[in-house]
């Protein structure tokens, strides 16, 4: 009966804790480390330990660690032994034992204690740590050729770029032992089992090295890599600790593992994988969103449901299944089986939520696809994203899986745009921290804001704030200061309504200040602005003048927003709830949850529901009513808003009835008219209607007539004639592009021939590594297609700078060098990041691209090398 994965943890455990060391419980996924995202190793919680920062909990400590890493998330299902989330079980020293006992104690538990033949062992040292080579074969008495000598990027570990580091020292098992000196680098044959990590350095973010005050010792096994061995099944995954997870799910699809095709494999291992993972994640506390470690868990739970539903099952799953992943953390986490409710919970609402938007979100990608064979636009992939919640890494993934690439540059700049977007508007500088305002509206008193019913007034000025300073008085010179009022008229920017803006005079109308912007601090209603003319002293009377046209204009955008709100509750789903709102003069943007794209129909119906309850000339009145009332009476509440009691209410009686400290119109008629402009997805699950209101659709009015203005005298048209004229335009464009397209297929193929005689034969392989001029990739992908079909067995890797100065890059490999195990895609990702780009594709085929033209001779140089050094001896990959 070979070991469970829970008694090979135990043994672990115990092993070390017969030699004196302390067993610790596992430390969360999440590391207390801000520098770090996630715990990535069985040393992460003891990162302080190792520099000195904390006292170590003993001398020796042992743990089994989970831990989740996502750099090899590309590889989870392809190998046998990546994973995103597994156990590292780990001995640690902190100053007390060094590499003579950590050596002998790994042997003696692997032989002895899991009883692994030592002539199935061996091990890498790194190339400059002679002593450690010393010991493997004086204390374990293991043969010269059973150690190889490596370099630092294998045998040099460290937590990340700065922090405690060493050499290490790895133990490998051998399946197939044969005589004579062992390459570890084979990994069917070895599989890395046991690093030995001999922590004395310290890193800096210069790079430098210094000796850590102690010598310590960091170790880690694979639990899962362990277990492989000793149940003697062929990868992690069909292990006890894996393996169910992917039997229940095939039960579910109907699906005979063993029998089942590669495909289906792969996305029963990956699922394996990550339900494990994700139900660690929160089980740990993390929940789905978009930043951080959320948008990681986020990415494996929308990565799951995709599987699943590659797999054929279209119902959701992901909380069934977490159920028996929580089975078999079994006694080892506790706290997992704790909060299985909450495990579950999550899980389901994520898995709705994508599953509603999934299928669109999908048939969406594949019509592009169709129509685009050279990848996916930045721009599509945004809109998959902030529509449909596809993450990039997914559609990158579907992508891939058609030999296509997503144009990462594009994506990342369209985010950053609407990253800007969404700051728009925000960016106020306060000149006081809260506690100082709080400070200052107990000296002066609170502001009293008469604006619901005047918009203009007398008043006296409580303070001035000039560079974050109190002054008495100021002039021009002085620039933009701040204000304080003891009444003021001026509305302070709240609920996305915006601050009023106006004018103070003083009676004898020698001053003219203009205040530009209005907000709330504390219970102040602080003034933005400058003085103009004359002088404005603390304790003068002034006359406030809010600015009636503004005023009103965006008082008719906010009873306008509340219609809005009205009527999607009432024609698109009563569910509908706020989730943002900027009220200006010029226009009215409104957030909503709504999972999907409205329909132009349905923006038809709206738009005309709400000029219908504006013609109607309903009144709006104001009431104050107690919270509770309010709420009985069926008013519209932000959830989480905190509101006074008794409330202000805006009720437009049979219409809406709304929560709400702004300002209105007092009938709808006042709105005049309303137009939608926009309809956007801005986040998962969240829409955006951007609308105008009154005078602003007469403005957008005059600005659409001038673009038709423009285009009729442009093309010496009537306006009812544009469609038809640009259609023909972009006939003839296409055909043009045709054109062109041929023609540079033409030109790619004469370059290429010309290339021809720059073959090289290596070992009876054909190697071809060339860079054409202005070729665009469609007709590079063809002439690499033409080339490699010429040269029969062999490679091909064509980079180019076309027009738009942006590199190109295809690889294409004949089937024998793909049995070799080389890439096309790997290969071509690799030349891609050396020209600031990236990219994939299939083994045998792939294309990428990058925005560094300089960077291109010495990429295809450098694949040539490679290439020529793979195919001459094809056993050293
Ligand atoms: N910290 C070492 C590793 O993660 C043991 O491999």
């Amino acid at each position: 009966m070979p070991l469970s994965g829970d008694a090979i943890r135990q043994q672990f455990l115990n092993f070390y804790a017969q030699r004196q060391h302390q067993v610790l419980p596992s430390a969360s996924l999440i590391p207390s480390d801000p520098t770090v995202l996630l715990t990535i190793a069985g040393m992460l919680p003891f990162k302080p330990v190792f520099l000195g920062q904390q006292t170590a909990p003993a001398p020796r400590v042992t743990t089994a660690q989970r831990c989740l890493r996502t750099n090899d998330i590309d590889n989870v299902g392809r190998t046998r032994r990546h994973h995103t989330f597994f156990e590292m079980l780990g001995n640690f020293s902190f100053g007390d034992y060094f590499k003579a006992e950590a050596i002998a104690w790994a042997w003696e538990l692997v032989t002895q204690g899991f009883g692994l033949p030592p002539e199935h062992l061996a091990v890498s040292v790194f190339e400059q740590d002679t002593e450690t080579v010393t010991l493997w074969q004086e204390v374990v008495g293991l043969p010269p050729e059973r150690i190889q000598k490596m370099g630092a990027e294998d045998n040099f570990w460290a937590a990340g770029p700065t922090g405690p580091c060493g050499p290490c020292s790895e133990i490998y098992y051998d399946f197939a032992p044969q005589p004579g000196a062992v390459d570890l680098t084979d990994d069917e044959r070895f599989v890395e089992i046991y690093n030995l990590v001999f922590m004395e350095l310290n890193r800096d973010a210069t790079g430098n090295m210094t000796p850590l005050a102690h010598k310590n010792i960091d170790t880690g096994m694979g639990l899962e890599r362990l277990a492989r061995i000793l149940q003697n099944v062929p990868s992690n995954y069909e292990t006890d600790l894996i393996f169910p997870l992917m039997q229940q799910m095939a039960e579910w699809v109907n699906v005979n593992y063993p029998k089942a095709s590669l495909e289906q494999q792969l996305s029963l291992k990956i699922i394996g994988d990550h339900i494990r993972a994700v139900v660690h994640l929160i089980a740990d506390g993390v929940i789905p969103s978009n930043v951080r470690r959320g948008y990681i868990l986020r990415r494996l739970i929308r990565r799951l449901v995709r599987h699943g539903r590659l797999l054929g099952l279209r119902r959701p799953f992901t909380a069934e299944l977490a159920q028996t992943a929580i089975n078999l953390t079994g006694s080892a986490y506790p706290h997992v089986a704790a909060r299985a409710v909450t495990i579950q919970n999550e899980l389901h609402r994520e898995e709705q939520q994508f599953l509603k938007t999934l299928e669109v979100g999908e048939q969406l990608l594949f019509d592009v696809m169709a129509q685009k064979s050279a990848g996916i636009s930045g721009k599509v992939a945004f809109d998959l994203a902030t529509t449909y919640g596809f993450p990039v890494e997914l559609t990158a993934e579907i992508a891939a899986e058609q030999g296509l690439t997503v144009d990462m540059a594009g994506y990342e700049q369209e985010m950053t745009k609407h990253r800007e977007l969404s700051r728009e508007g925000q960016e106020t500088v306060d000149v006081l921290a809260a506690n100082q305002w709080v400070e200052l509206a107990e000296e002066l008193g609170k502001t009293v804001f008469t604006g619901y019913l005047n918009i203009t007034g007398t008043t006296t000025v409580q303070g001035i704030l000039q560079a974050g300073e109190r002054v008495s008085r100021c002039d021009a010179t002085a620039g933009d200061v701040l204000v304080i009022l003891q009444e003021t008229p001026f509305y302070a920017e709240s609920g996305g309504q915006v601050g009023d803006t106006g004018i103070l005079t003083s009676p004898d109308g020698t001053l003219q200040f203009r205040v530009t912007d209005v907000q709330k601090k504390a219970d102040l209603w602080v003034h933005y602005g400058r003085v103009e003319q004359g002088e404005l002293a603390v304790g003068m009377s002034v006359q406030a003048q809010v600015d009636r046209w503004r005023r009103y204009r965006t008082q008719a955008h906010h009873t306008a927003t509340h219609l809005l709100q009205a009527a999607l509750q009432k024609l698109i789903d009563p569910h509908i709830a706020q989730a943002g709102s900027l009220v200006t003069a010029e226009r009215l943007r409104f957030d909503f949850n709504c999972s999907r794209p409205l329909t132009p129909a349905e923006l038809q119906q709206l738009e005309w529901q709400i000029n219908v309850w504006i013609a109607e000339a309903h009144p709006a009145q104001v009431l104050t009513l107690p919270l509770a009332e309010a709420k009985a009476r069926g008013a519209i509440a932000m959830f989480g808003e905190k509101y006074s009691d008794p409330v202000r209410v805006i009720d437009i009686p049979g219409v809406s009835m709304e929560l709400c400290g702004g300002t209105h119109v007092t009938n709808t008629a006042a709105i005049g008219l309303f137009k939608i402009v926009a309809e956007m997805g801005i986040a998962s699950g969240i829409r955006r209607i951007e609308a105008v209101a009154g005078l602003g659709v007469l403005d957008y009015l005059n600005q659409r007539d001038t673009v038709v203005k423009e285009l009729t005298d442009l093309f010496k048209i009537k306006p009812e004639e544009i469609t038809q004229r640009v259609r023909e335009l972009q006939q003839e464009l296409k055909a043009k592009t045709k054109h062109i397209d041929q023609l540079n297929t033409q030109l790619a193929r004469y370059q290429a021939l010309q290339l021809l005689n720059q073959t090289e034969t290596i070992n009876g392989y054909q190697l071809l590594v060339g860079q054409l001029g202005q070729v665009e990739g469609e007709a590079l992908k063809n002439a690499a297609q033409e080339l490699l079909q010429k040269l029969g067995k062999g490679a091909v890797v064509l980079g180019s700078v076309p027009a738009t100065d942006k590199v190109t890059l295809v690889a294409a490999f004949s089937p024998e060098v793909v049995q070799l195990g080389l890439q096309a895609g790997r290969l071509v990702g690799d030349l891609a990041k050396r020209c600031g780009g990236g990219g994939g594709g299939r083994p045998n085929f792939a294309q990428a691209g990058g925005k560094d033209p300089q960077g291109l001779p010495q990429a295809l140089e450098k694949a040539r090398r490679e290439l020529r050094q793979k195919l001459a001896d094809p056993s050293n990959k």
